[in-house]
């Protein structure tokens, strides 16, 4: 694969990406809630993480491979689910299930994605993991899964940390609306963005049929009411306990923070834990991803999966030496995406493959889960 120079990191493609979006497809992308404390967080705690160099270890030879949850990945790192993935970019959820499949890392397709998990099954091959915004009807919740299983999603996983909606100024003030809804202000963003306008007409129009198919009319709903209303439950210990007896495969309870309830988790018997702040889109005091990857290591054997804030091969290096098993990325994507198009994201995984090699090198390790032992604790 020829290797583009101009964007040798994802500053150049986060940038590239800003320059083709429409403003109002950037603020749903790249913007956190309030005044973003918690979004600049997990970059100023990633960066705290010091490793210390090797030298004279002689020669060895990397190894990426990572088995997560009884399942070999070639690459230590993963897709994170990004609802209306399709608005950011023409079919971008085909265009990463097909690359998860091609690199062998997992893809998670979202509940309130633009694909239905049947239009990305015969995609996905083995990648497929399916997250679930919880469907506070049991009769849904059930028919969903059974869906999600038929398509060939094997890994299960929750998202718990949207107990309300978070208010996310930015995209308000861009004049996004839930339902979106095409305004003359909106239509004059699109204007000025022509490889965005070109690639949504030859897609259509962005929707979320997964759960469109749920419709208003059969759950006895006002034409009104956004079909969003399905899914807006604050799910309590109850529902993972459901959950965890009507899920046969592994099960992941995404967008934990406090290590507090780790016994409960135990007990219910969840698979693995999604150490998560919504890449601060959900609440501005809440701690950074990673201190909290921290506390949760110190409390619980369980598998840990991490995400928000994370941007190159070194980030994904310093959450395995805190004792990650698995790292998920979410936007960083989507700039590859609307950057590059199709090319974007196995341009941006080679990225992070050669960034995790080199800095491998710099702290004479061979592969991601020997890391340990390099770890400058109480660095500032
Ligand atoms: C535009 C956008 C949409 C998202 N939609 C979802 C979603 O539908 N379900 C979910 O569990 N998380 C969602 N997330 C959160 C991501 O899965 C992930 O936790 C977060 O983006 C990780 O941080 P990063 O984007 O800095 O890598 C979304 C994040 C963004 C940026």
């Amino acid at each position: 694969m020829t290797y583009d120079v101009h964007y040798p990191s994802l500053y150049e493609l986060k940038t590239k990406a800003q320059a083709r979006l429409p403003k109002f497809v950037w603020e749903y992308l790249n913007s956190g809630t309030g005044q973003e404390h918690t979004t600049r967080l997990n970059r100023t705690a990633l960066d705290q993480i010091k490793l210390m160099p090797s030298v004279l270890h002689g020669e060895h030879t990397v190894d990426l491979k990572t088995v997560f949850l009884g399942k070999q990945y070639d690459l230590p790192f993963g897709i994170a689910p990004i609802g209306m993935s399709g608005l950011i970019w023409a079919n971008a959820e085909q265009t990463l299930a097909r690359h998860a499949v091609s690199t062998n890392i997992p893809y998670t397709l979202s509940t309130v994605a633009c694909q239905d998990p049947e239009s990305l099954g015969p995609h996905i091959g083995q990648n497929g993991w399916f997250q679930l915004y919880p469907p506070r009807d049991p009769q849904i919740r059930t028919d969903m899964l059974n869906r999600v299983r038929n398509a060939g999603f094997h890994t299960l996983v929750l998202t718990v940390d949207l107990p309300v909606a978070s208010r996310r100024e930015r995209q308000t003030k861009s004049g996004i609306t839930q339902p979106p809804v095409l305004t003359p202000r909106l239509m004059a963003q699109i204007l000025c963005k022509p490889s965005w306008a070109l690639s949504m007409a030859r897609q259509g129009r962005p929707t979320m049929p997964f759960v469109a198919s749920y419709g208003n009319a059969q759950k006895g709903l006002p034409p009104t009411e956004h079909i969003g209303y399905l899914l807006r439950t604050s799910p309590d210990w109850d529902y993972v306990k459901w959950l965890r007896e009507h899920w046969q495969g592994p099960l992941i309870i995404k967008g934990v923070l406090d290590a507090e309830p780790i016994e409960q988790f135990e007990k219910i018997g969840v698979d693995a834990l999604w150490v998560s702040n919504h890449a601060g889109r959900q609440f501005d005091a809440a701690p950074s991803s990673i201190d909290q990857l921290i506390a949760y290591r110190s409390a619980t054997d369980l598998p840990l999966i991490v995400d928000s804030g994370f941007e190159t091969g070194l980030d994904i290096l310093r959450a395995y030496a805190l004792g990650a098993n698995f790292v998920m990325m979410g936007a960083p994507w989507h700039y590859a995406l609307a950057a590059l198009g199709d090319k974007g994201p196995a341009h941006f995984a080679r990225i992070l493959e050669l960034d995790l090699k080199a800095n491998l090198g710099q702290i004479g390790r061979a592969n991601v889960h020997d890391t340990k032992s390099r770890l400058i604790s109480n660095a500032k």
